[in-house]
């Protein structure tokens, strides 16, 4: 992806989020000299992983297949006992795909926080890891049980969410608009707990076109330096 295409999704992201009433943290407004002078104190932004990631999954059609999230929260994989949590926001565009997938150890919550309809589609998965498109499978929407035929889609509006324990394949996409959309789930780690059906990219390839406006997740450690 260019970094001038993703400097322009994340004032989108931003402008959004504000008018959703949702506020972010000061470090999502770093700028990369910014991020340059800061010190020790702000390790566990880095070592967490905490902050903006933009990504296509590898594919090149960002517009298609792809995700804007903000990492509020989250512990560190390398002492999970520490916090055991993690919260994200999401930018989910009308038809923009985030591809099956399912976590190994995470289990998450996705909420609809507001805007258009979220679809989620979900199928369980078999002991080699790929989809079993047989088996029907139990879920949890906001409290309340349902069984759905393998594959199903469910539509989630705005304050309603759905309980994706591990192993669980799901994809989601915006149904009719841009949708807010939140995870609450136990500790989150993209470098080993992701799972996709397809193999494809977690993070994009970056073409540095102009100055990034405010620093991925992936950026950190070309602007961060602490001697
Ligand atoms: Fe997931």
């Amino acid at each position: 992806m260019k970094r001038s295409t993703i400097n322009a999704i994340l004032r989108a992201a931003d402008t959004f989020i504000r008018e959703r009433g949702f506020c972010l943290p000061p470090f999502a407004y770093w700028t990369p000299d910014e991020w340059r002078a800061r010190g020790p104190e702000c390790a566990e932004i880095v070592d967490n992983r905490l902050g903006w990631d933009v990504t296509d999954f590898g594919t090149g059609d960002f517009v298609r297949t792809g995700l804007t999230l903000f990492t509020l929260r989250n512990g560190n994989p390398r002492d999970p006992a520490k916090k055991p949590y993690a919260e994200k926001i999401l930018i989910v565009e009308d038809g923009q795909v985030t591809p099956l997938h399912f976590h190994w150890r995470k289990t998450e919550d996705i909420i609809n926080r507001s805007g258009a309809t979220l679809v989620v589609q979900l199928y369980a998965s078999t002991p080699d890891e790929q989809i079993d498109a047989s088996q029907s499978i139990d879920i949890s929407l906001d409290g309340v049980r349902r069984t759905v035929a393998a594959g199903s889609v469910v539509r989630l509006r705005p304050g309603e969410s759905i309980t994706l324990p591990p192993r669980l394949y799901h994809a989601f996409w915006g149904e009719g608009g841009r949708v807010l959309v939140g995870e609450v789930s136990s500790l989150n780690d993209d470098a080993a707990d992701n799972r996709f059906l397809q193999p494809i990219g977690r993070f994009p390839h970056i073409d540095e076109d102009e100055p990034p406006l405010y620093l991925l997740c992936t950026d950190y450690e070309r602007f961060y330096v602490v001697s």
